[in-house]
């Protein structure tokens, strides 16, 4: 029923956008055709967006001003996800906005990037094609087209990677499977309802200390032994978990000689 609605609108919306951009800047007319509008309109009509009423005009048009907005921005996304935003804001990705600088690229970077990336702009419509806001392209692929370090593109050789690509359930990707958001964007219960899964766009925020990852993301499936024994070997981090922990780390023996030395009664 939707999607027959949706397409029956198709015309309109395209129509209307027409007259959007009439009477936004005639520098934006000029540079869209109509097929590239089409295309837009058909990937939109597929979208969340499209399936709750948020249209064209809900990111193009100025609330207040009625003004035409040719490139929305994060400010756009505000008024409808507040949480993401605001988490988005106080990362080392979006911290610059915040900070009404301009927005930051993989010029400014010190970690290696993908040379032909070096003056995307980080904002929304980095990691989102914005007109599908498909997230499952915004989970991996979004982030290779500029990370190029070794952990990032090691990626691919691990069992993560393999999980996540058999299981590329839309609209969000399958909760059992790790990508590279898993790790860097988790997600979180909604603090007034626990049924409301919002997706931590901060990607500083669980970097430090090291052990935040483990119990934020490593423990819903692994041990705690086996989380930490990965997560603080530098070479594993390197290798993008692509192989089992190696490493034994001194304080899980400690512990496991207390315990053993309690069970046992042994004095010491
Ligand atoms: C969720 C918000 C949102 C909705 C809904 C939306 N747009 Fe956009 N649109 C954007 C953003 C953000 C950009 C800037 C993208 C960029 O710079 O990469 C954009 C850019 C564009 C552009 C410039 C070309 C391009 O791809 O960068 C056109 C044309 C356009 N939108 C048309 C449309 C049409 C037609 C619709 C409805 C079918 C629509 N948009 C719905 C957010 C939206
Ligand atoms: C008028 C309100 C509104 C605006 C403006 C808006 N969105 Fe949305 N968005 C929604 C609703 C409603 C949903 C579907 C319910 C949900 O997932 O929260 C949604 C879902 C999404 C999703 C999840 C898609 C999925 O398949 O689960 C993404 C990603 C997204 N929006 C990104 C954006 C971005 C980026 C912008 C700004 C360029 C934006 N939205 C602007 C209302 C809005
Ligand atoms: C438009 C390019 C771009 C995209 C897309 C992008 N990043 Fe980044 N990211 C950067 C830049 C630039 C930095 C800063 C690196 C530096 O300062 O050396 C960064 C930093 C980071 C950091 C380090 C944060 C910190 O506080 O030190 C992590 C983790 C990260 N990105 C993960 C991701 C993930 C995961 C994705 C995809 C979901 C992604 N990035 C998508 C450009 C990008
Ligand atoms: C570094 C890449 C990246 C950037 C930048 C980014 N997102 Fe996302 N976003 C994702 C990924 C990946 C997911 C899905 C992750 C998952 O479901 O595990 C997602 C999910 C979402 C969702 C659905 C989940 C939720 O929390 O409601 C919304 C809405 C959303 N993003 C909005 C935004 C907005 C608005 C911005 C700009 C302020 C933005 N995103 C910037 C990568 C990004
Ligand atoms: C299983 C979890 C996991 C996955 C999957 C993962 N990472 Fe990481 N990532 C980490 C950990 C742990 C660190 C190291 C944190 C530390 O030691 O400060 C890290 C570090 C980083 C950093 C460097 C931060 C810095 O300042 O040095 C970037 C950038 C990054 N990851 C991007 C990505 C990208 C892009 C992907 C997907 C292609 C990805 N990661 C997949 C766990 C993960
Ligand atoms: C959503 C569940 C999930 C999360 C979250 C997760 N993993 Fe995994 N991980 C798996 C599965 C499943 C495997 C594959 C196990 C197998 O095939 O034996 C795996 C494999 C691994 C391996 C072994 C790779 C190999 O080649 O044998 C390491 C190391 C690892 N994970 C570390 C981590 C760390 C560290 C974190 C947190 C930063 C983490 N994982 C988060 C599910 C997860």
């Amino acid at each position: 029923m939707m999607s027959y609605l949706a397409r029956w609108l198709r015309p309109f919306v395209v129509i209307s956008f027409i007259v959007l951009l009439v009477v936004g800047p005639s520098s934006m007319a000029s540079a869209t055709t109509e097929q590239e509008l089409n295309d837009i309109s058909s990937l939109w009509q597929t979208s969340a967006h499209a399936l709750n009423d948020v249209n064209c005009a809900s990111c193009h048009q100025n609330e207040e001003t009625k003004e035409f907005v040719a490139v929305p921005n994060h400010e756009t996304c505000q008024s409808c996800h507040e949480q993401a935003v605001d988490t988005f804001l106080l990362s080392k990705h979006g911290i610059r906005l915040l900070e009404d600088k301009s927005p930051l690229t993989p010029a400014m970077a010190r970690l290696p990037m993908q040379h032909d990336a070096m003056q995307n702009q980080m904002n929304c419509n980095a990691c989102h094609d914005v007109h599908s806001a498909n997230t499952v392209e915004a989970s991996v692929d979004a982030c290779l087209t500029c990370h190029n370090d070794q952990h990032s593109l090691n990626y691919q050789n691990s069992k993560h990677a393999e999980l996540f690509a058999s299981s590329k359930d839309l609209p969000r990707p399958d909760s059992g499977a790790v990508s590279c958001s898993t790790c860097h964007l988790p997600r979180v219960a909604d603090e007034f309802d626990e049924a409301i899964v919002h997706v931590n766009h901060n990607n500083t925020y669980n970097l430090k200390p090291q052990d935040r990852m483990v119990g934020d993301v490593c423990m819903n499936c692994h041990g705690v032994e086996y989380s930490y024994n990965s997560i603080f070997d530098p070479e594993l981090v390197e290798a993008n978990f692509a192989q089992p922990p190696k490493l034994e780390l001194q304080s899980f023996d400690l512990m496991k000689a207390a315990e053993k030395r309690r069970t046992s009664n042994a004095p010491e």
